[in-house]
């Protein structure tokens, strides 16, 4: 039989529980979302969330704050485990002061955060909040800035992953920016510095929420988020599918779940997937799935600079990052969004111990005023840098085209990827055999019949795997089919690396 002082507790607790009353709770549903503890239920595991803070509350006294205290003050904190692993978590709660951040919600926040990175494990926040607790002012900001500062400590320590499931505005968003993976749900959440409104003020555009910062604004045009989902339901099913791929902290190997592929599975189809003519496309996914334990992939940022693909996939049970250039998108040419995308996907990968698949098919960078002016020099060598910097084991599949300069920043050997193998139907170049053609017969173009002749004795020449085979460039010129065995033997063997950076402050990537 309960003691009366314990059925007292209980009550406190379901008052806190409570958040901001039936009448916001409602609204939130309306809005087809969950409240902040129901999202906690869906993303952890049953019975394994452990709170903390419950009964912290605001220390404000201004505009009659002191008139008005909930429990908890806006935010969930605490830890559980997904698929048996531990996550420590935070999800605001917007029928709380609409989720705003106060010096107390931002303390809540920082002691998980201290705690996740003193532990070595990861972070998840779900972010629902109109940003700073107006009320509170400066003290506010102070809060924010005390969960940034947090953010770059655990940096390439732990694991981040921000979910935004809400409003997300003002200096909201810098949190979020500076973690690791951001997913969003589709109609019900957004991001900007400033609203539409200030957008208005300032710059006269007029601007929906939705297109500023909405989901498809930042998976597909800006880069921010790295995919979006069509609820909060699925939204967090595909944050507990994404954690799941992650190490717990850059101290522990990458997760690894038993093998559920045979590591010497071949596939035939593979043999000829690569298109007689070297114009036509082919979709660069069947390689990665192929190789892939039972197929899976998932993919970051798909919605962005698709000709680019980069991921996770396991084999033989442990994960494996993938960048793969996509010939279906743009012939699969490297240019300013796509190095940018797969530089960070690289870094994500080195600084947690992931092992780094790359499968090479690229005509070269892209060409162009708007290339230019944009920066292309700097955001390609952010690549190269990611490249030549990590250190974990990386192992290269060259199937088709590795033209000049990418082919050297496409995991090359030269920037000490691990082993190096290629197709068959490799070609690697300077350049393609027409464009190659025309700058050194110059004084022979009004002779088609004779430009003709000296391509067809470039490609004879350059276009195979062979003069890089000759060098050392290549390891090995691999049957298509074997593919997965191949890389499977290779990672095996690397497993054992050791490399080690020179000793420094930090490297200073073009950014
Ligand atoms: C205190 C807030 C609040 C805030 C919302 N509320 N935002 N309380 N501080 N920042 C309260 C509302 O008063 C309301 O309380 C409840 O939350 C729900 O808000 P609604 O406006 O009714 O909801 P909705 O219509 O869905 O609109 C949500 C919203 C809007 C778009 C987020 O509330 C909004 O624009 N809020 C202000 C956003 C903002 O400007 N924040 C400051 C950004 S600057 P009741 O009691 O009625 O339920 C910033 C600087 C950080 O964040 C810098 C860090 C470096």
């Amino acid at each position: 039989m309960q003691t009366e002082i314990n059925e007292q507790l209980d009550a406190r607790r379901a008052a806190a529980r409570a958040g901001g009353g039936e009448r916001r709770i409602a609204a939130q549903h309306a809005k087809g979302k969950l409240t902040a503890r129901e999202r906690l239920d869906v993303l952890l595991d049953p019975g394994s969330f452990e709170e903390y803070d419950i009964y912290k509350t605001h220390r404000c006294v201004d505009f009659g704050m002191e008139e008005n205290v909930i429990d908890g003050d806006g935010v969930v904190t605490g830890w559980g485990t997904i698929d048996g692993r531990p996550v420590y978590v935070f999800s605001q709660d917007f029928t709380v002061f609409g989720g705003s951040l106060s010096e107390t919600h931002a303390e809540k926040i920082c002691k998980v955060m201290d705690l996740a990175v003193q532990n070595g494990v990861p972070l998840i926040g779900l972010n629902d909040s109109g940003g700073a607790r107006i009320q509170e002012g400066v003290a506010s900001l102070g809060g924010y800035a005390e969960v940034f500062w947090r953010n770059v400590q655990a940096s390439g320590v732990i694991p981040q992953i921000s979910v935004i499931m809400g409003p997300c505005a003002g200096g909201a968003v810098y949190s979020p920016a500076m973690t690791d993976f951001i997913y969003m749900v589709r109609d019900s959440s957004y991001m900007f510095v400033t609203g539409p409104d200030v957008v208005k003020t300032v710059t006269n555009e007029v601007v929906t929420a939705e297109e500023l910062g909405g989901a498809s604004t930042h998976t597909r045009r800006s880069s921010v988020a790295d995919n979006a989902f069509d609820n909060d339901i699925e939204t967090l099913q595909e944050v507990r599918r994404l954690y799941g791929f992650l190490p717990l902290s850059s101290r522990e190997a990458p997760a690894t779940y038993p093998g559920n592929d045979s590591a010497t599975r071949v596939d035939q189809a593979l043999d000829t997937l690569i298109p007689a003519s070297a114009n036509q496309p082919y979709d660069m996914l069947e390689v990665v799935r192929s190789i892939a334990d039972a197929g899976e992939f998932l993919e970051i940022q798909p919605e962005h600079a698709a000709n680019i693909l980069c991921g996770f996939v396991r084999m033989a049970g442990d994960t494996v990052g993938i960048v793969a250039n996509q010939p279906m998108v743009l012939a699969g040419v490297l240019d300013i969004d796509s190095a940018r995308k797969a530089a960070r996907f690289v870094r994500f990968c080195d600084a947690f111990n992931i092992p780094v698949v790359t499968l090479v098919d690229v005509p070269g960078f892209l060409p162009g005023t708007s290339q230019e002016y944009g920066g292309i020099i700097k955001h390609g060598a952010k690549l190269l840098f990611a490249y030549a910097e990590a250190t974990v084991p990386k192992v290269t599949v060259i199937t088709r085209k590795a033209y000049g300069g990418a082919y050297d920043v496409m995991a090359s050997k030269h920037i000490r990827a691990d082993v190096n193998y290629a197709w068959p139907t490799a070609e690697i170049a300077v350049m393609g055999a027409k464009g190659a053609t025309e700058i050194l017969y110059r004084s022979e173009l009004d002779d088609p019949v004779k430009i003709a002749e000296r391509t067809a004795e470039y490609e004879k020449r350059f276009a195979n795997p062979f003069i890089a085979a000759q060098r050392g460039f290549i390891d090995e010129v691999i049957q298509p089919h074997s593919t997965r065995r191949r890389v499977l033997r290779a990672l095996a063997l690397l497993k054992t690396k050791s490399a080690t950076a020179p000793a420094r402050k930090h490297s200073n990537i073009p950014l």
